[in-house]
């Protein structure tokens, strides 16, 4: 491992400027597993989606840094709206929110009468102002099947979640035609063909992954249930279909497995790379705790409005014991 400091080029070590900044500003650095491994390392909390929405609800430090992707950052805002959060690069969007822009979402809604609307975490501030409850990949089968089966439910933006609900569910929700750029570039002829060269590698893969590949996972979950589910299963090699980022965690906390990518659809690019996670670097996030910006700003009437569904599923996901 490279322990060499990172430093800027004035010198400066950047590992111990952050840890520094961090303590004089009472701040807490929050990361999701997409991020960069310098980045994972110096975070003092580093989980998945719920994760950071529960940390951020409930920290008690002045300042968040959430290190992933801007409506991770906005959440963070709407539940803890006294606090600063900012994240170290603005442009770090999400192509899944981007799928599914609020106005659209409302003309939907109103073509669907009586249904109640199910959205992922990863959906602008507005959207969640038009949803009854958020979800994230982690307890989006609990949470659906929290609702009587006769509920009529429209569930987005990611269809290929959805669709994966509904096969477990045996419900039939309306769904919004969104994806993620990244699961949706996993090519089932190139996995295939790696299982061929591994026969002894269990496949797991994220639920935003397509139905074919989900079909052929031999275990499907969010990120945090991948690395459980990697940590105490009995086999030593797996193939891991979702942003590269979570093999850091799994390598560090198995370093007698083998982890091996799951190929993108491309060869000549890193597409299983979220480009927008990997924005942010050790030293935007210097920069971010120095001069305190960017920071997320969310207005009143939204955040009072978008509060309420993501509460919900802080309240439903804390009472099924979900982390
Ligand atoms: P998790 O809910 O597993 O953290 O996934 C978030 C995400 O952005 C997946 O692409
Ligand atoms: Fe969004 Fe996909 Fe990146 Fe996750 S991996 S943050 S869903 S673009």
């Amino acid at each position: 491992m490279n322990t060499t400091p990172v430093k800027t080029k004035d010198n400066i070590d950047l590992a111990q400027a952050i840890t520094d900044l961090k303590k004089k500003k009472n701040a807490v650095i929050l990361a999701h597993y997409y991020q960069n491994p310098d980045i994972q390392d110096i975070a003092d909390f580093v989980g998945d989606s719920l994760a950071l929405a529960q940390w951020a609800a409930e920290t008690d430090a002045d300042i968040i840094v959430l290190c992933g992707v801007h409506f991770m950052g906005e959440t963070a805002k709407i539940l803890s709206p006294e606090k600063k959060v900012f994240i170290p690069d603005l442009n770090a969007g999400c192509s899944l929110a981007d799928s599914c822009p609020a106005d659209e979402l409302e003309k939907f809604i109103n073509r669907h009468p009586g249904h109640t609307v199910i959205s992922y975490v990863n959906t602008t501030a507005a959207v969640k102002t038009l949803t009854d409850v958020v979800v994230t990949s982690t307890n989006a089968r609990r949470i659906v099947e929290s609702f009587p089966p006769e509920t009529k439910i429209i569930f987005g933006p990611d269809e290929n979640l959805g669709n994966y609900i509904n096969s477990l569910t045996g419900r039939n929700m309306v769904l919004w035609k969104g994806a993620c750029h990244v699961h949706e570039q996993f090519s089932l002829e190139k996995m295939l063909a790696l299982k061929g060269e591994h026969p002894d590698a269990l496949i797991l893969a994220h639920p935003e992954c397509k139905t074919v590949i989900l079909k052929i996972a031999d275990y499907v979950g969010s990120t945090s249930d991948l690395l459980k589910f990697s940590t105490h299963s009995a086999s030593k090699k797996f193939i891991v279909a979702t942003e590269s980022g979570i093999l850091h965690k799994m390598q560090r906390g198995n370093p007698d497995k083998v982890f091996i990518p799951a190929p993108p659809n491309d060869a000549t690019c890193a597409c299983n790379e979220c480009n927008f996670m990997k924005l942010n670097t050790l030293e935007k996030l210097y920069h971010c705790l120095k001069y305190e910006t960017p920071e997320i700003f969310v207005s009143e009437e939204i955040q009072r409005k978008a509060v309420k569904p993501i509460r919900r599923m802080l309240n439903i996901s804390e009472k099924l014991g979900l982390k």
